[in-house]
């Protein structure tokens, strides 16, 4: 792993949990990659360590108060949000992450990550029963639409006794995904443009024909496409997430609409990333009233929508064109199959035959393939896996150097 810490500003927020006692170690780990910590405790993370073994590590005065008189003269809590690269939250309890969901800031914590632009990655510890309840989970979902990122939780034995997922990551792992925050200016000075979601085919007023692509893959793609400098525009059917604040959205819903938004977005694209699950087919009609439901059977004639990718892949100069391919079967033989059909220069496989990943699920795997060789990303999160396949795309980007279409 490329160090990326080296003189880095890290702002270190630890909440109240059994695992507060790994950020000695963190604080460790992360000054001996040459960045600097300034550690910010919430008051129930002093029932689990002690300050001054934080402030020993840290070689730097622990903050907790918002309202420090002294803090406040040199490092206030506006300052102290200016200063950081990045804010890690390791253990993040079940309160402080429903308190950033939220907006609240009643803390020096809180109020550090609301003022800060700095990205923001949280590490949930909580006990399993805590880390499944709805409402985590929707606090989960809701920061992660807003862009921080949530490193695990592992699963295991917990303190408490139980067994189940809300372990903080080990040290290790927290390292790792902090470094990846800043590994990234691979795409600096290039316009990207990805395609998201699923696409809607009305049958008529009220039915439609689609498919269960979430558009989570698509949109972490984009995310993770800005994170490494790129200037990325998402085209994105029909989804409940949001878009990054990073990338410029368009939203469609047919894949016609879909084939005109790249159409039109294309001129100046360096690379173009295919992750929408474009609905192959639509119905050659559309009743203009609802259909009324009859004894006898009904049939749709469907008739082929446009393939984007292809078309894309098949201008005389075209981005750097990366497809998907969703496999059932046969991953490898299907996916270079399209790749040498379709024309593109690589396609991300993934099996969506596995269970909890690949459509809908925050989890998938990739297979990547390009004429000269392939890389397996095994399943990770969504907005891993997005990085490390950005990565790549920009070392085949770099080593292909293709023009702008
Ligand atoms: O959105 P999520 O819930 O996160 O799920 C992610 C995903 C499984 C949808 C995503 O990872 C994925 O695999 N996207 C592509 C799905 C797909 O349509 O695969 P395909 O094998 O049918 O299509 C191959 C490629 O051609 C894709 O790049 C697709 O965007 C493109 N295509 C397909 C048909 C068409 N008419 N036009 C296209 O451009």
């Amino acid at each position: 792993m490329i160090n990326a810490l080296r003189q880095k500003r890290i702002v270190l927020g630890i909440s109240g949990g059994v695992a507060a006692y790994k950020g000695a170690e963190l604080t460790r780990r992360i000054r001996e990659r040459g960045a600097r910590v300034r550690v910010v405790m919430t008051r129930a993370a002093y029932q689990f360590i002690g300050p001054l073994t934080l402030q020993a590590l840290s070689g730097q005065p622990v903050r907790t108060d918002l309202f420090d008189v002294n803090a406040e003269a040199g490092m206030g809590h506006i300052e102290l949000a200016r200063w950081a690269d990045a804010v890690i939250i390791a253990p993040a309890s079940a309160d402080v992450m429903g308190k950033l969901a939220h907006g609240l800031a009643d803390d020096l914590l809180t109020t550090v990550c609301l003022a800060t632009s700095a990205p923001l990655l949280i590490a949930p510890a909580m006990n399993q029963q805590m880390w499944l309840a709805a409402a985590t989970q929707a606090n989960v979902a809701l920061l992660r639409q807003r862009g921080v990122e949530i490193l695990g939780p592992a699963s295991g034995e917990q303190a408490c006794g139980e067994v189940g997922p809300g372990r903080m990551l080990e040290v290790d792992r927290l390292i790792e995904g902090l470094n990846a925050r800043f590994v990234n200016d691979a795409l600096a000075g290039l316009k990207v443009l990805v395609t998201a979601g699923p696409t809607r085919e009305a049958i008529d007023p009220v039915r439609y024909l689609s498919n269960r692509s979430s558009g989570k893959m698509g949109y972490a793609i984009a995310r993770a496409s800005a994170e490494a400098g790129a200037a990325v525009t998402l085209i994105s059917g029909p989804s409940n997430l949001t878009a990054p604040e990073t990338v410029r959205c368009i939203a469609v819903t047919t894949a016609r609409e879909m084939a005109e938004a790249v159409s039109r977005e294309l001129d100046g694209t360096n690379i173009f990333i295919a992750a929408a699950a474009v609905t192959d087919y639509r119905s050659a009609t559309v009743g203009e009233q609802k259909l009324k439901r009859g004894d006898e059977p009904l049939t749709l004639t469907l008739v082929p929508n446009p393939d984007i990718l292809a078309t894309v892949a098949a201008q005389a100069r075209r981005p750097f064109t990366v497809g998907f391919a969703a496999e059932t079967e046969q991953l490898a033989v299907n996916a270079r199959a399209k790749l040498e059909k379709k024309g593109v220069d690589m396609i991300a496989a993934n099996d969506v035959s596995l269970p909890a990943q690949g459509f809908e699920s925050d989890d998938n795997n990739l297979s990547v393939f390009w004429p000269q060789g392939e890389r397996i990303l095994p399943c990770a999160p969504k907005e891993k896996l997005a990085r490390q396949l950005v990565a790549l795309i920009a070392e085949r980007y770099h080593a292909h150097a293709r023009h702008p279409a």
